[in-house]
């Protein structure tokens, strides 16, 4: 197959865990004779010290060419005290809204052999699977803002028809799965959580296989990591969705393994690493890139239908794990560590047998 892929590494670690992915990329194009054509763009605080925008009109051409777009991260201190219109986060909250992509999807999986490196009880974190549906075209990241000396806001809206989108697309996930489904909100206190819920349960109708709970949000923080395993599907808003992704990270021992899509109904897709630019590790080459080769996975899965590869990068990453081979944010007591690029070599390794590393 031919597809187009742009290629927005963006700052921090970015660039270092999006090259780590493109050569995952690559080796699988060539062992599955896939085409893939791969453009490079700028976004975030690159593309503000290059054209000061961080979502230049160019970086939008490309991505309208493509059939799917691999971000790193943006963000950093460096851009830390810019005006709101001139901060990296911009160029990837304009990127998710240009293209619509009101669905993140966000599988937690944990890895058996990075049990030892999660904070949480082995039979607390094992056999964990679910996957946070995160709306993110909408609510708060995106209502109007307001700021002066002496007062600030910003307006938590919510359209029905951008909860039923995600809500739909929820319930076809569960179906899909194990056919539970948690809807998390905080309705004892907002109005768009009431809605949301109301909608959930007008769906719910439509779904009678899928089990659903509603759930508080502060709750669910405490009970996503006491009780990680009972949860399958949790949909949520944007800013919820946020939060409990980066608190879900700690079930599987690192942020560095997190993978996500950015969907909407067609396959189009941007896929990136659901963690940061990680300032203060970049440029050391230690970042763990397994975050980003799994958002390529899911790439291959979701826009491109590519199941068996994707589930070959899946295996891959797997195995290098329970070789004993991590990067410094998973590896225990005095074990080393490998570097970003040679635990990219091991993954390779695994997928193309021929592959010697240097
Ligand atoms: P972060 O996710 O960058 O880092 C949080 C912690 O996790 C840090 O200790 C970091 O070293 C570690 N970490 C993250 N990814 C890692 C990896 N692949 N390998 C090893 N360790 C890793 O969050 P932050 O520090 O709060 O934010 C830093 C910057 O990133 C900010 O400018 C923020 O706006 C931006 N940010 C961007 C995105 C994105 O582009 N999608 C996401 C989150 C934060
Ligand atoms: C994420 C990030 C972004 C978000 C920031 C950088 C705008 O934290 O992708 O999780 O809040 O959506
Ligand atoms: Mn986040």
């Amino acid at each position: 197959m031919e597809k187009k892929i742009t290629v927005l590494p963006g700052d921090g670690i970015g660039p270092e865990v999006v090259a780590a992915a493109v050569r995952v990329l690559k080796v699988i194009g060539k062992r599955y004779n896939h085409d893939f054509q791969l453009g490079y763009a700028a976004i975030g605080g690159a593309a503000i010290d290059q054209f000061n925008n961080p979502l230049p009109d160019e970086t939008i051409a490309m991505c309208e060419q493509s059939d799917a777009v691999l971000l790193g991260a943006v963000g950093g201190p460096k851009w830390d005290n810019n005006p709101a219109e001139l901060r990296p986060e911009l160029g990837l909250l304009k990127i998710r809204k240009t293209f619509d992509l009101f669905a993140n999807l966000r599988p937690v999986k944990a890895f058996p052999s990075l049990l030892d490196s999660s904070p949480l009880k082995r039979e607390v974190a094992e056999n964990v699977d679910l996957m946070i549906v995160r709306e993110l075209t909408g609510g708060i990241y995106f209502g109007e803002k307001k700021r002066d000396n002496e007062e600030a806001s910003d307006l938590n809206i919510y359209t029905r028809r951008e909860i039923e989108r995600i809500v739909e697309n929820a319930f076809e996930l569960a179906r899909l799965r194990r056919g539970k489904l948690c809807s998390v909100d905080k309705a004892n206190v907002l109005e768009t959580s009431r809605l949301w819920r109301q909608i959930v349960e007008e769906k719910k109708e439509l779904y009678p296989d899928v089990v659903v709970e509603h759930n508080l949000v502060d709750s669910v923080a405490m009970k996503l990591i006491t009780n990680p395993g009972h949860y399958d599907v949790v949909v949520t808003d944007n800013m919820f969705g946020d939060i409990l992704s980066d608190e879900a990270s700690v079930i599987t021992g690192s942020l560095g393994v997190l993978p996500s899509a950015s969907i909407r109904s067609d396959s189009f897709g941007l896929y990136e690493p659901v963690h940061g630019s990680a300032p203060e590790i970049a440029g050391q080459g230690i970042a763990n890139p397994a975050a980003t080769i799994l958002s390529v996975a899911m790439m291959l899965q979701y826009s491109f239908g590519m199941k068996e590869e994707a589930a070959e990068i899946e295996r891959a990453v797997n195995t290098v794990f329970e070789d004993g081979y991590f990067t410094a944010d998973l590896v225990k007591d005095g074990g080393r560590a490998l570097t970003t690029d040679e635990f990219t070599d091991k993954v390779i390794a695994e997928i193309d047998t021929s592959f010697v590393a240097d």
